[in-house]
């Protein structure tokens, strides 16, 4: 059993759930609280993670608040967590609302970063939207740390002023002679269980098998060329985790900064169609893709290739993914058939 105490934020979103069932698996007995104002998460996610990881039923705390509103120095004062992971954000990469972005995603940063210094290693999530559409794009390589900063929308930019917040202010607290102990990590696109709730925001892998699911063929730019970084939960989680120092053999220091958190592989979105089918066990001729024009409109905009230069995060974490994402997609998809399966809508 554990004394331990960790706090979520955004804990009742597709990867906090993940993330505190997986606590909760790992240190078993120890207490969670969560702060998350269900914007886009819900209690239910909590309860189907735990179900899923097998923990039993969720005995922590859910705090209903925006961490806006939080007082930071009582809350780590009171409950003297292990460690703090910060997930809790606006995720609706469309929002339009740029006051509201800047406000909850990168605002609410500072104070939660001078209450953790020194008193609790704090994991954040950054995202891949940081880098836009770097020169890497264009030559199909790998997105090394420093290529970041000119993002495409106001979500990337407000994750970036977070790894701003988090640079600044750590080098202040530096001079005292102690980092403090803050990782940040650019989640990519993440996929896998708990994300039925994230709607358009959902991953493609889980969208392309609702289609197939439907009886319906899956829809894909032509001509399906278009790759990302597409990473499963379970390692997202696992990096999560082993970021805040907790998992490391005695003696291997995790060395704080902001990472890269991807599989280091870009796969094509054509391929992610084929291994849904596959987890599907469709057959040859049954739901092929079905490729149409990219709306004119989100042309500009559109990230057409993403890959995490994975070598700092195994440097300074000593983390490597290690599930092939392909792999994860096949079984997510089979995973995804509901119970007494989907004969009926087979064409
Ligand atoms: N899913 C991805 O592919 C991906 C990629 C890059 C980065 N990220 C980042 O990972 C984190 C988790 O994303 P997710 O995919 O689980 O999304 P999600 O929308 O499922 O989870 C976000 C959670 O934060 C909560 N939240 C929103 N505003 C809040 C506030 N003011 N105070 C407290 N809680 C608040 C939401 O209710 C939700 O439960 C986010 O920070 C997101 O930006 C995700």
């Amino acid at each position: 059993m554990s004394d331990r105490v960790f706090i979520v934020t955004g804990g009742c979103g597709f990867i906090g759930s993940n993330l505190v069932a997986q606590l909760l698996k790992q240190f078993e007995g120890s207490h969670v609280v969560v702060i998350d104002d269900l914007r886009t998460g819900s209690y239910a996610n909590l309860v189907e993670a735990c179900d899923r990881t097998n923990v039993g039923a969720f005995t922590g705390q859910l705090l209903p608040e925006s961490v806006c509103d939080i007082d930071w120095h009582t809350l780590i004062d009171t409950h003297k967590p292990t460690a703090v992971f910060h997930l809790g954000a606006i995720t609706d990469t469309t929002n339009a609302n740029e006051a509201d972005m800047l406000r909850v995603n990168a605002e609410s940063f500072p104070p939660m970063i001078l209450a953790c210094a020194h008193r609790a290693p704090l994991v954040y999530a950054s995202s891949a939207a940081t880098y836009g559409t770097p020169p890497q794009t264009g030559q199909r390589v790998a997105f090394s740390l420093e290529a970041a900063g000119k993002p495409n929308n106001v979500y990337g930019f407000s994750k970036w002023l977070m790894e701003c917040h988090h640079r600044r202010l750590a080098t202040q607290l530096a001079r005292d002679g102690r980092s403090p102990h803050i990782v940040g990590l650019r989640y990519f696109n993440v996929f896998g269980p708990g994300e039925a709730r994230k709607g358009k925001m959902a991953s493609m892998a889980y969208q392309l098998t609702q289609q197939c699911l439907a009886g319906k063929r899956p829809r894909l730019f032509v001509d399906g060329s278009q790759s990302r970084d597409q990473v499963y939960v379970g390692d997202v989680v696992d990096c999560t985790i082993a970021a805040a120092g907790l998992q490391q053999p005695a003696g291997r220091a995790i060395t704080p900064g902001v990472y890269n958190l991807g599989s280091g592989v870009a796969t094509p979105f054509s391929a992610v169609a084929d291994a849904v089918r596959e987890g599907l066990t469709l057959k040859s001729g049954d739901r092929e893709v079905e490729y149409f024009e990219m709306p004119v409109n989100i042309r500009a905009f559109y990230q057409d290739f993403t890959l995490a230069d994975m070598s700092m995060t195994a440097k300074g974490l000593g983390w490597k993914p290690s599930i092939a994402p392909l792999q994860a997609v096949r079984e997510y998809a089979a995973w995804l058939v509901p119970p007494g399966g989907y004969s009926n809508c087979r064409n």
